[in-house]
C-alpha cells in the first residue's frame, strides 16, 4: 500500500526553527525515522506491504496537486502535517475530500495549547485520527494506526 506523507509550509525549517515548540529534528530526520519504520513494519508482517511516498511544499496549490494526483500514483492513505493551512484553508479540505483521501492529520506541537487560533483545525472532522503535541514521534504513532487501518480495510 501506497503511503503519502504530507508537509505543509515551513516543516522544511524544523531543526532550526521555533526548537523550543518543533524540536531539533529535521525533516530528513523525520523521513529516515518513517521509512525506517516502515521497513521494519514489512519486515514482521507479511500482510501487508507499506511504501512511502514524501511530499513537502510551502506552496497550497502544489499541495492540492499532489492530493489530486494521489489516487493516478495509487496512494491510500495519507499521513499529513498541513502545518500553518490546518487554520486556515477550505481550498485543502475539499481536496482531500474529492479525492475521498482518507489521512490522519498530525501536529508535531500541541496545537489546543497554544495561541486560540491554532485551536481551529478545517481537518479534524474529515481526519481518520488526530496526533498533537507528541513532537516527531507523532508521524511514527500515525503510520502504526495507518498500518492497522489499512490491514483493516484489506480484511
Ligand atoms: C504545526 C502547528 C501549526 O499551528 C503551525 O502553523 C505549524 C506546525 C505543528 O506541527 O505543530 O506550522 O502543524
Amino acid at each position: 500500500a501506497n503511503v503519502l506523507v504530507l508537509q505543509g509550509p515551513n516543516l522544511n525549517l524544523l531543526g532550526s526553527r521555533e526548537p523550543g515548540l518543533y524540536g531539533s529534528v529535521t525533516l530528513d530526520d523525520i523521513v529516515s525515522m518513517l521509512d525506517e519504520h516502515a521497513a521494519q513494519l514489512n519486515e514482521d508482517n507479511d500482510e501487508l506491504e507499506l511504501s512511502l511516498e514524501h511530499f513537502q511544499s510551502n506552496s497550497e496549490a502544489e499541495l492540492i496537486e499532489r492530493i489530486h494526483n494521489a489516487a493516478n500514483d495509487g496512494i491510500v492513505f495519507a499521513l499529513f502535517n498541513p502545518a500553518a493551512f490546518t487554520h486556515t484553508s477550505v481550498a485543502l479540505r475539499d481536496a482531500l475530500l474529492g479525492a475521498a483521501l482518507p489521512f490522519i492529520e498530525i501536529h508535531i506541537s500541541n496545537v489546543h495549547a497554544r495561541e486560540p487560533f491554532r485551536r481551529h483545525s478545517y481537518f479534524s472532522d474529515i481526519a481518520s485520527g488526530v496526533i498533537s503535541g507528541l513532537g516527531a514521534q507523532g508521524y511514527i504513532l500515525a503510520l502504526d494506526a495507518a498500518y492497522h487501518w489499512l490491514g483493516r480495510r484489506q480484511g
